[in-house]
């Protein structure tokens, strides 16, 4: 009987602190129950042929076709576990994966990462090789490396150990600190159809702070200080809703001082706020992406959702606790 695997790996929002967290300042990050799904099967076809659903293309690294821009994080997967597991590399054939993503892309969810977690969740543990959550985290860090350039490394670790993290990234390393979070977070998630692409803002970012270094410090000192005041309430289990919301409509305004908002992003934000919301920010890159509100109760979420979704696509999300995993369906 064929082998079937399901590996599956969690979206994100930031909650408080991206760009911030590129210089070394806190951020949180907050796993969601929709993400990317991966079935392994094994097949007849030579060499490891890769689906994706949601772009309707395939491909196979031993074609001779140029690798398509979506599937080179997935070629330097392949390429560290060979390198890595020299003795396993023959058994990278004859596999078929179809990968498919429950969230909208390039929408700052952390899709690519939730992507590279699962594919390399699935890999390893069909090769059977120790299913580590650490040694998933380090390959797919590589992958999120051909994707984004020079990413901080919070997407892949959420994806990977799912619930709410407080992520740091020193020159030393990343230092992670994780909870369990209540599915009682009462959050909307409002897309703006805008494109983000994290490259282009962390590189407007990097040029802003190059002109105005004190000023772009001092905004990134304050985005810490308030990831660092919502962690607190997280570890402490003393969430008080209100003050979350003031974080992070504060956090938001920051976000606009250093110019990743846009004019569509505040116009989810105030559309948000006029419907009951009591904080909003944009979530992610920024520019374009998703904005999150946050609201006292779920009734408030669903009413104001109505109301957005004439105009914007809406999700309703839930924290999701566990990170990856891979099941044997036969
Ligand atoms: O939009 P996303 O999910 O790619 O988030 C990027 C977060 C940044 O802090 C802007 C960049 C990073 O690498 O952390």
């Amino acid at each position: 009987m064929p082998e079937i695997l399901k590996a599956f790996s969690p979206c994100k929002i930031i909650l408080f602190g991206e760009h911030a967290v590129v210089y070394g300042y806190p951020a949180i990050a907050m796993a969601l129950d929709l993400g990317t799904e991966v079935i392994l099967k094994e097949s007849d076809k030579e060499g490891v042929n890769i689906i994706s659903e949601n772009y309707g293309i395939s491909w196979n690294p031993n074609s001779y076709e140029k690798t398509p821009l979506i599937f080179k994080p997935f070629k330097r997967v392949l390429e560290i576990i060979a390198e890595k597991f020299p003795q396993k590399a023959h058994l990278l054939s004859c596999i078929e994966i179809k990968i498919t993503t429950k969230a909208p892309p390039a929408s700052g969810l952390g899709t690519s990462a939730s992507t590279a977690v699962a594919f390399t969740a699935v890999l390893l543990n069909y090769l059977g090789i120790d299913f580590s959550q650490n040694l998933v985290n380090e390959i797919a860090y590589e992958a999120e490396r051909v994707s984004h350039g020079n990413p901080s490394g919070i997407d892949n670790f959420i994806a990977t150990y799912g619930g709410i993290i407080k992520f740091v990234r020193t020159k030393q390393g990343a230092h992670f600190e994780r909870l369990d979070i209540s599915e009682n977070f009462p959050l909307l998630l409002v897309c703006t159809g805008v494109e983000r692409r994290t490259k282009e803002a962390v590189e407007a970012v990097a040029k802003l702070r190059e002109r105005a270094p004190d000023i772009v410090n001092r905004i990134f000192k304050m985005i810490g200080e308030i990831s660092e005041r919502a962690w607190t309430m997280f570890r402490e289990n003393r969430i008080d809703l209100r003050v979350l919301g003031d974080l992070m409509n504060i956090n938001h305004g920051l976000l606009s001082a250093i110019g990743v908002s846009s004019d569509v992003i505040e116009e989810v934000i105030y559309l948000l706020r006029e419907n009951g919301a009591i904080g909003a920010k944009l979530t992610g890159a920024g520019i374009g992406g998703c904005v999150i509100g946050l609201f006292r109760n779920w009734e408030d979420v669903e009413s104001a959702k109505r109301n957005i979704e004439k105009k914007f696509y809406c999700l309703t999300v839930k924290p999701q606790n566990q990170g990856v995993y891979v099941k044997t369906l036969m």
